[in-house]
């Protein structure tokens, strides 16, 4: 039987590469000699016509102003960029890279590149994935699914067995820092927590470095910006960056970067790991406390991780693999090349839509149950104003759509509000709540138990459309929900992490301090038993632990009873 092959693409800040499943297994298209990615760059070249790739990189320190780097970044932001005298949309730009990527594979394969998958980072926003399959439609491919990077990297490595195992995925690129938990079970990946810096990668490590190299120039001019010279340091400092991370020393030998008191200026020196660790310090600083967040979001320890991967080229920077494995203690896996994980998920993905065999059952569901809350009546008979109406239930497959009919409640009713929450509880107040919207201006009279019949649309990209449509009128509401950017909260229902009220702790604290100085020598073991809790209460605060900080005032109240 013909079976149309859906290839995988990344679509990085930096690189993009494609790939697709052959026998059950991904394979990454060799796109040129020995290259199996492209630069995700765009240029005119001297003659007025696009050039991407290698092709457009190269001239980028010669002609800044005539090339598009990092275009990513800028998906979805309604802005446009310069090539020359024109002006293209972000999506137009994108579309170039795409056009290459095809064309190469193509050429490279044999096969027909039309349907695809394209990964994009998690926090995307609904108007940048829109943009994203705006991108390939202009390059003539049909975007058959837009999935999340590391949702990709995980189904690059996840196995065809059974077990349940929680899973995160490191992943640093050239612009972007993406941290992802999830938990694999049967096939199936949920994402519990994710995180990131849509402005950290190696873009900045690039730049870190050339800050650093270029203070070994002398001042005046060379000091400031300067398009062209920057551009060569740049590129110097990625090559630099790379070698670093095979080798602890590189020298550096760039000749006439320019003229100081009418003399040729070199750049000779040598850089170590050391110094490069060193410039980037604070970045990875910041990448491992998202990544504690991530941890903490999800009410775990690091010891609970079955698994880390590592995707993105940048983590191929040693230091990265030493503080995950030696200060952390995470099980790292690198198996499969950084560089490429996430695209060989997308080939995963790909195989999977078109049919091909995989021993492994990975279909899309929804990981939590999402609905409404509602007046109901409950088994006793009382009236129960928080009653939760699922719409869509938890392991749905996505996408998905579901209307139910409520009633209004009163006569005369003016407005409705919808609360949307998500989680498996019967009554609200122990789910996650997301969002709310409000269907008013409800024509007058309305008898009490008229119809408004509410929708959830829940499409493959993670974007949940709510509506409610009041029956009578045609009068409609509606709210976007982006189920990718609450996960994380009320994991399996349990309620949000209650916020800590510092400012009613200090008072306490405050008010217990009053009281002790009341308290003679005779009771100086109270005293101490006092001030001991209030110390532990204090840094329970800034732990922010919730748990312990109730636990504590409790104790705190209960000694403080004993005094008049
Ligand atoms: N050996 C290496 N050591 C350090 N950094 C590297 C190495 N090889 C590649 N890089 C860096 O990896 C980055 C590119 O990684 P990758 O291709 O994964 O990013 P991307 O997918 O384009 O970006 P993003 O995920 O942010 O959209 C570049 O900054 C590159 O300099
Ligand atoms: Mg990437």
């Amino acid at each position: 039987m013909f079976m149309e092959k859906i290839f995988g693409i990344d679509l990085g800040t930096t690189n993009s590469e494609i790939a697709y499943l052959e026998k059950g297994k991904p394979v990454v298209v060799e796109l040129e000699e020995g290259k199996y990615f492209i630069p995700s760059v765009v240029g005119l070249d001297r003659k007025g016509n696009i050039i991407t790739g290698f092709e457009a990189r190269n001239q980028y320190a010669a002609f800044p102003e005539d090339t598009v780097v990092s275009i990513k970044r800028m998906m979805g932001s309604g802005g446009t960029v310069s090539m020359g005298a024109k002006e293209y949309t972000p999506a137009e730009v994108s579309s170039f890279i795409l056009k290459s990527l095809k064309e190469k594979a193509e050429k490279s394969t044999g096969f027909k590149v039309e349907k695809v998958v394209i990964t994009v980072p998690a926090y995307f926003s609904d108007v940048q994935r829109s943009d994203t399959i705006k991108a390939g439609e202009l390059a003539g491919l049909d975007v058959v699914r837009i999935i999340n990077e590391p949702t990709a990297a995980a189904l690059a490595y996840s196995s065809a067995d059974n077990s349940s195992e929680k899973v995160l995925v490191y992943d640093l690129g050239g612009g972007t820092f993406d941290i992802s938990l999830m938990e694999i079970e049967k096939g199936l990946i949920e994402v519990m927590a994710t995180d990131g810096d849509c402005y950290l990668g190696g873009d900045d490590f690039d730049r870190a470095l050339r800050d650093f190299l270029r203070s070994f120039l002398p001042g005046g001019d060379f000091q400031k910006e300067d398009l062209k010279r920057d551009a060569r340091l740049k590129n110097i400092s990625e090559a630099v960056k790379i070698d670093l991370s095979t080798q602890s020393l590189v020298r550096v030998e760039e000749s006439f970067l320019g003229a100081y008191k009418g003399k040729p200026v070199n750049l000779e020196i040598d850089v170590s790991r050391i110094d490069f660790e060193k410039q980037i310090e604070d970045e990875l600083e910041r990448s491992f406390r998202l990544l504690d967040s991530v941890i903490n979001t999800a009410e775990l320890e690091s010891s609970d991780i079955d698994r880390l991967i590592l995707a993105g080229g940048s983590t191929r920077i040693p230091k990265i693999m030493d503080v995950l494995r030696e200060d952390y203690g995470f099980n790292v896996h690198r198996e499969i090349d950084p560089y490429f994980c996430v695209v060989m998920g997308a080939a995963v993905q790909g195989g999977i839509i078109s049919g091909e065999e995989l021993d492994r059952i990975l279909v899309d569901v929804n990981s939590h149950s999402l609905g409404i809350c509602c007046l109901g009546v409950s088994p006793t008979g009382e009236l129960n104003p928080d009653l939760y109406s699922v719409l869509i239930p938890r392991n749905t497959s996505i996408p998905s759509s579901m209307t139910k009919t409520y009633y209004t409640s009163y006569e005369n009713q003016k407005a409705v509000t919808i609360d949307i929450y998500q989680g498996e509880d019967r009554s609200v107040d122990r789910n996650t709540f997301i969002a709310s919207f409000v269907l008013d201006q409800l024509p007058g009279k309305l008898p009490a138990g008229s119809e408004v019949d509410i929708t959830f649309e829940y499409n493959i990209n993670g974007l949940v459309e709510v509506s409610a449509l009041d029956r009578g009128s045609g009068k409609i509401e509606k709210l976007e929900v982006d189920i990718n950017r609450i996960t994380g909260e009320g994991k399996e229902g349990k309620p949000n992490k209650a916020v800590i009220d510092k400012r009613k702790i200090k008072r306490v604290i405050k008010t217990a301090g009053k009281k002790i100085g009341k308290l003679n020598d005779s009771r100086l073991e109270l005293k101490l038993e006092i001030l001991d809790t209030i110390k532990k209460l204090e840094d329970a605060m800034d732990l922010d632990d919730t748990a312990g900080c109730e636990k504590l005032l409790a104790d705190l109240a209960d000694l403080l009873s004993g005094i008049k």
